[in-house]
């Protein structure tokens, strides 16, 4: 799938550093083993999220959607020691593979995987977050932000994935049920003077969002 010019994108992962040569062999498994590969973030997103871990130096992470464990990896690489990363997942084949990835970078002792419902796990969780990052079920996002709020710390920082949807939320003729949510997720999300929100258009849209009241 793709989700802004394939020229543009490859200039610019071009002139990136680098795809970790590690992380290059999970999506590369990832693409042969798993459907759906474009859900992970990749090269360019997985180092947007590096660079803002490395920027917030958090104690806790909180990820909801692991998939293949790209993400929880790439944010991995630039946490202080002794700073941990949970990561919520549902699927089996999904949580196979993360957890294999997760072995083989050596980071069992820093990311860790609850297995179950995200909607249910999320509210069995202590806080404080100092970042968490929203990538599963779109019909969710609002339950999930809703407690993601009572987890994040005072100056934590919340990033939500795929809040432009390749398009979709600009589509009136689309309403299928995880158009439709992101649609009234963004527009919630923008409306809450609570919030401060910025919808980034890196890949297929990622909102950062902080606390102001
Ligand atoms: C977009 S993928 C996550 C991609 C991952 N962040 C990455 O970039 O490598 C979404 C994941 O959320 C999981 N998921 C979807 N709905 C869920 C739910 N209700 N509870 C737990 N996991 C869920 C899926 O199994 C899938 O692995």
């Amino acid at each position: 799938m793709e989700f802004i010019d394939p020229e543009i994108e490859k200039y610019a992962s071009e002139n990136s550093t680098v795809e970790d040569p590690f992380l290059k062999d999970v999506a590369k498994i990832t693409r042969e083993k798993l459907d759906a590969p474009s859900m992970m973030v990749g090269h360019l997103e997985g180092m947007f999220l590096e660079m803002l871990v490395f920027a917030l130096s958090p104690n806790r992470v909180l990820e909801i959607g692991t998939f293949s464990g790209y993400s929880s990896i790439s944010m991995a690489k630039a946490l202080k020691p002794g700073a941990v990363i949970d990561t919520l997942d549902f699927d089996e084949k999904h949580i196979h593979y993360a957890k294999k990835h997760i072995k083989e970078a050596g980071l069992e002792h820093v990311i860790f995987i609850h297995e179950g419902d995200a909607r249910t796990t999320i509210q069995n969780l202590t806080g404080p977050y100092d970042f968490i990052f929203i990538d599963a079920d779109k019909s969710s996002y609002e339950h999930y932000l809703n407690h993601s709020l009572k987890l994040l710390s005072q100056n934590g920082i919340i990033a939500v994935d795929n809040t432009l949807w390749s398009k979709r939320v600009l589509d009136p003729n689309d309403n299928t049920e995880d158009t439709v949510a992101l649609r009234k997720f963004n527009q919630k999300v923008a409306e809450n003077p609570n919030l401060r929100a910025v919808i980034t258009t890196v890949r297929d849209g990622v909102t950062l969002i902080r606390k102001v009241n």
